[in-house]
Order: C-alpha cells, then sequence, then structure tokens
C-alpha cells in the first residue's frame, strides 16, 4: 500500500497532538516537520522522525509531500497555505485560516485555483456527542428547532502574549462556537448582538480583549441561538450544547474525568468535567485527521471547507463590530 507523505509544520500544543495521531496511521508516512523551536525539533526526533526544519519552505520544497498539516501560529497560516497549495500539496490547516476576510478570500482563490484541498481544524463537528445530537435532529427526534444554546468556558485564560496575537476572544474562541451553530443544525446565520466584560482579569481588558461573552443570534430562518463564553470556569473546561425544539430537546453534557460518584449526607459529588480541550477533544482530533487522510487518499471533497473557516471569521468580525457599535448586527454587513 502506497503511504500518503505528510509533512506537519508547527508543534505547539495542537501541532503534537496531530503529529502523534498520524504516527499512529497505518497509510501514512510523516516524511519531516518544521518548527524554529528547538524543543519542538527535538521532539520530533524522540517520536522518530527523521527530516526536522525550522524554515517552512525546507520542510515543503525538499520531500514531495502529498499532504501538509498546518500548526502554526495564525498570522502564519494564509502565507503557508498559499505556498503549499501552489506546490500542489494537499492541506489540512487550523483554524482560524487568517483574520482578514480579504485576506483569506485571497486565500482561496489560490487553493482553488491550484486544485488543491483544504481542511480547517473545526474538530469539535468530528466529536461524538455533538454527532450524536446532529443525528438526532437529522432525523426529525426534537422537531423543528428553535432554540441551539451553546455553552464553552475554559478553565483558565491563555498567556497574556497568546491573548495579544489571538484575534479576541471572538475570533480566537467564540469561532469554535460559531462554526457549531451553523454545523449542528446546518443554517446560516443572518444576524449577531453581543455582549462581552473582562471580568476575570482586567489586563485583558488592557491589551483591549474581553473574557467573558454572551452572544445572541438569529438564523436566516429565523431560529435563534445563544452563547455564553467565559476564559475561566473554577470548575474547569464546560463544554455542552442544548438544542430544543418543536417535538424535544437534545442535550451534550460536559465529559467527566471518570463516572464515580461520592453520596453522603453532603449530597452527591461527581467528578470533574475533562480538564481542557487536548483531553476533551482528544478523540475528536483522532478522527478529524483521519477523516483529512480519508479525503486525500479517496479523492473526496473535504469535510470542513475553506468556506467553512470564511463564514466563521465573518460571524466573528460582525461580533467583533457588535460589540463596539453596541448594536445588533447583519452577517452581511461584513464583506
Ligand atoms: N482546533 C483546535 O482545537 C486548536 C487548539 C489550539 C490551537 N489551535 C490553533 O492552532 C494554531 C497553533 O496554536 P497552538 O496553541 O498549538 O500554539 P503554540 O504556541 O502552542 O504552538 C505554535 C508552534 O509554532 C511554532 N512557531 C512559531 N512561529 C512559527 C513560524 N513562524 N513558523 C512555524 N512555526 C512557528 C512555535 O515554536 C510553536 O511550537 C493556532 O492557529 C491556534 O488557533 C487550534
Amino acid at each position: 500500500m502506497k503511504k500518503l507523505k505528510i509533512g506537519v509544520a508547527g508543534l505547539g500544543r495542537i501541532g503534537k497532538i496531530h503529529l502523534n495521531n498520524l504516527l499512529q496511521l497505518s497509510n501514512v508516512e510523516v516524511i519531516g516537520v518544521m518548527d524554529p523551536s528547538t524543543e519542538a525539533v527535538e521532539y520530533a526526533k524522540l517520536k522518530g522522525v527523521e527530516n526536522t526544519y525550522t524554515k517552512f519552505n525546507e520542510l515543503v520544497t525538499n520531500n514531495q509531500l502529498d499532504a501538509i498539516v498546518i500548526c502554526t501560529p495564525t498570522n502564519t497560516h494564509a502565507n503557508y497555505v498559499e505556498a503549499s497549495a501552489k506546490l500542489g500539496i494537499q492541506i489540512f490547516c487550523e483554524k482560524p485560516l487568517d483574520l482578514n476576510m480579504q485576506r483569506v478570500k485571497d486565500v482561496l482563490k489560490v487553493v482553488d485555483k491550484s486544485k488543491v484541498k483544504l481542511m480547517i481544524g473545526f474538530n469539535r463537528r468530528f466529536d461524538n456527542e455533538y454527532r450524536k445530537v446532529k443525528t438526532s435532529i437529522n432525523n426529525g427526534k426534537i422537531g423543528n428547532p428553535y432554540i441551539v444554546k451553546i455553552t464553552s468556558r475554559d478553565p483558565s485564560p491563555p498567556p497574556l502574549e497568546y491573548i495579544k496575537n489571538s484575534g479576541g476572544l471572538f475570533l480566537d474562541m467564540t469561532i469554535h462556537d460559531f462554526d457549531m451553530a451553523r454545523f449542528i443544525v446546518d443554517k446560516e446565520i443572518d444576524e449577531i448582538y453581543v455582549k462581552g466584560e473582562a471580568l476575570i482579569d482586567q489586563e485583558i481588558q488592557k491589551v483591549g480583549d474581553i473574557d467573558t461573552a454572551v452572544v445572541l443570534m438569529k438564523y436566516v430562518d429565523s431560529t435563534l441561538a445563544v452563547i455564553d463564553n467565559s476564559r475561566k470556569a473554577a470548575y474547569g473546561y464546560d463544554q455542552r450544547i442544548e438544542v430544543f425544539g418543536s417535538k424535544g430537546m437534545v442535550q451534550a453534557n460536559n465529559i467527566k474525568v471518570d463516572n464515580s460518584k461520592l453520596y453522603n449526607q453532603n449530597g452527591i459529588i461527581s467528578s470533574l468535567p475533562m480538564d481542557f480541550f487536548l483531553e476533551r477533544y482528544m478523540e475528536a482530533y483522532k478522527i478529524e485527521i483521519q477523516d483529512f487522510v480519508d479525503s486525500v487518499i479517496n479523492n473526496r471533497g473535504v469535510s470542513v471547507t475553506g468556506i467553512d473557516g470564511l463564514k466563521s471569521l465573518q460571524i466573528g468580525l460582525a461580533a467583533k463590530k457588535s460589540l463596539l457599535e453596541n448594536r445588533p448586527v447583519k452577517i452581511i454587513e461584513i464583506k
């Protein structure tokens, strides 16, 4: 069996996850990795990857890659995707593609022209709990959806240095929820209104961001959605979805560290939710990267497209505008 030759760019938190998952796949050969940090390069060598580079160009021009997995900081994605597309390399790129709509549109044109695949890393679409919610909705189990409720709270904020370059809460964190809101009911968003504050850490406000938000959205068919976000939940990573419809309701609740419960005269105590995204979505990341590999091997369309990336960015930018101007914003206002 011919193995797919894959390179991995960027070996930080998410790059290491993708590398490890790729190394488990029998139809893949990880040909090389790139990362400017010595620690990352050493990590790859320990994992048995022979070719390590500190420059992106060296990775993509030296190895006749079939595909690349891009996990570098956000501000490098657009350039790296364009460079890979021009070389005819199939691309998986972490979210977001870029923080600027025009730049994303330009990149998508290059990708289209090069006729390569581009899949965006919205890993939550591959989570089994959310898939069950979607299947129930698709099978008519809750009738017509009326309200989509997404709770997405992190256990603690990232470092200030990360926040400064992240594009802000809506483009860094809520972008996953915007994508989920579209995915779970297969509908587009028409309008958004947000309230956001820095309630956890004033330093976050000083760098121009918020850490707590409530988002209200209307889909094109008038279905409603609400998202609540926090950068710090005292009890850990809180990830829940509920969809309420004409015939009932379907929920995906937190997955706990274990299923044990302590019952005594004070009440019933259960374990906390899984700590953070690397644990909570461990399975989803595996299914996601396998899905990308399958799409390349079987030459079929990818499950999460560049347009999906563009749409969630557009909603995120509309959210920022709503916060700034303190008013409901139509998604089409963001060109
Ligand atoms: N889908 C998800 O669940 C998810 C989770 C986390 C991060 N992300 C996205 O993945 C990307 C990386 O995030 P992270 O949390 O792994 O960051 P990170 O800071 O942990 O890792 C980034 C890595 O890239 C390397 N790097 C720095 N500059 C580089 C450059 N110019 N070229 C190549 N490599 C460079 C760094 O040395 C580091 O190893 C971001 O775009 C982020 O939005 C997605």
